[in-house]
């Protein structure tokens, strides 16, 4: 006896989007094929006119995560409720390392903050000095299913960039164990050097910020991270890319034969930085890199339709509005001074990454479904270790499955969405194409609009590159 037929859907894989019914038992597919061969199920979901796609993956979220002086309003299991209600049942956050921590308790001391998840959850290691000690622990962030390393070239003022002798001695003991680096690739100096001349001139409103971060920031950035890469002999993974000057070093490595991994993030397809140039809701976009222009909106989609970028991540790191305005000072008059400086980075994705990838990318015509399964779902487990246990819809697969109408409608706001805070990035942006039912292994954890996820039911994903 199964325990779900999941029957008269159309199942998208990377491969191919085929007419077919999946049978669950436990918390793994047992089968697929037509539903008559399949036996008996303790319940049979109709999934006619629905898209069925494997369970998102979010490789990149940060959740209560100390930075820039803010935490942010969610916990793991309020997070889960927002991923799973955007079609995600599996997140990678990272260890919240400061100088002089050992990355290895951190790691511990992370799972602990992730136990009440609802959703799987794995953590990239995040390492911003390179002492004996901390080289000494990679091995065994390897062996503690956190091979992933998170590396910073920027923040100096956030304690968290690490510098660029550090960033090579980390790569070439990575190689040495199976990790990889992944970088947060931007020009600390030159961003830096900005800040301090804008300051002198009183340039401080929030436009300064994508003023402070032009793209040569990033794109200086991301091709000295590829010749350390090169110079090592590791992979590479390259965070949150936004710009032509990012993609271009990364698809001449990726020809020259570089294992070079490129991501985006759903916020650099969707904004544009002019919506900075608002006073009163321009901090909202205060992200890094910076949001930039419609023609790199257009690049990006074209790097990910051509696979030069192999997938599109959230980097989920939101915060309300008076968090996030929580360090701006007031002149003599009582006036807030707006100043970029003091707003914490970061907005919100996990939850909007689906719809927008459907309405956008799919309805769009800008890419096809099944490229949708590969940047958001299939792509995220093979490049971090958990393929095919996650990111795919065959036999023997944990049963991570999301059901998609392709006609469900909503507009994106504060109030459809459920981060439970009082502003959205997206405020009435119009969606097409909705998750209705979300599957993480084997138990349906959002329905209809309708969150069931229990706490503490999520698992950590010991991950391991291949
Ligand atoms: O603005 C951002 N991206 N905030 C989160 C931290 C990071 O840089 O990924
Ligand atoms: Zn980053
Ligand atoms: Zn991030």
């Amino acid at each position: 006896m199964h325990d779900y037929i999941i029957k008269n859907g159309t199942v998208v894989t990377e491969t191919g989007v085929c007419r077919t019914d999946i049978a669950v038992k436990g918390e793994k597919i047992a089968a697929l094929g037509e539903s008559e061969f399949l036996g008996e199920a303790r319940e049979v979901i109709d999934a006619s006119g629905k898209i069925v796609v494997p369970g998102l993956i979010d490789p990149h979220v940060h959740i209560a995560a100390p930075f820039m002086g803010c935490i942010g309003p969610l916990d793991f299991y309020s997070a889960s409720k927002a991923a799973a209600l955007g079609g995600v049942t599996s997140i990678i956050d990272f260890t919240n390392t400061q100088p002089g921590d050992s990355v290895l308790q951190k790691i511990e001391h992370r799972k602990e903050e992730m136990a009440n998840a609802a959703i799987d959850y794995g953590i990239h290691a995040k390492i911003v000095e390179a002492t004996d000690a901390i080289i000494g622990e990679i091995k065994g962030m390897v062996e503690a299913g956190c091979p992933t390393l998170k590396l910073f070239t920027t923040y100096r003022k956030a304690g968290v960039m690490i510098p660029d002798e550090d960033i090579v001695r980390v790569m070439l003991e990575a190689k040495k164990w199976g990790a990889r680096p992944g970088v947060h690739a931007e020009d600390n100096t030159l961003s830096e050097y900005n800040d301090d001349l804008f300051a002198a001139q009183g340039k401080t409103d929030w436009n300064y910020h994508y003023l402070s971060k032009p793209p040569i920031v990033e794109g200086l950035a991301t091709a000295k991270i590829i010749d350390y890469a090169k110079f090592a002999g590791c992979e590479l993974y390259i965070f949150h890319v936004t710009c032509t000057e990012s993609i271009d070093a990364i698809k001449r490595a990726q020809k020259e034969g570089y294992p070079i991994i490129g991501e985006t993030c759903i916020h650099y397809l969707e904004l544009t930085k002019e919506a900075l140039d608002d006073a009163d809701t321009g901090f909202r976009y205060i992200c890094s890199p910076p949001l930039r222009d419609k023609k790199d909106n257009a690049a990006l989609w074209d790097a990910l339709s051509e696979g030069t970028l192999s997938l599109v991540s959230s980097d989920n790191c939101l915060y309300d509005d008076k968090e996030k305005t929580s360090f701006l000072e007031k002149d003599a008059r009582g006036n807030v001074i707006r100043d970029y400086k003091k707003i914490a980075n970061g907005v919100s994705g996990m939850e909007e990454r689906l719809p927008l990838l459907m309405t956008d990318g799919v309805g769009a015509g800008k890419i096809s479904l099944e490229q949708l399964v590969e940047i958001s779902s299939t792509n995220p487990a093979k490049i971090f270790g958990m393929y095919p246990k996650k990111g795919v819809i065959q036999p023997g697969s944990d049963a991570d499955i999301v059901l998609i109408d392709p006609d469900a409608k909503m507009t994106l706001s504060a109030k459809t969405l459920h981060y439970g805070i009082d502003s959205s990035v997206y405020e009435g942006k119009e969606v097409k194409g909705m998750p209705v039912m979300t599957m993480r292994r084997g138990e349906v954890i959002a329905k209809d609009g309708e969150f069931f996820g229990k706490p503490g039911t999520g698992q950590f994903l010991h991950r391991t590159l291949g």
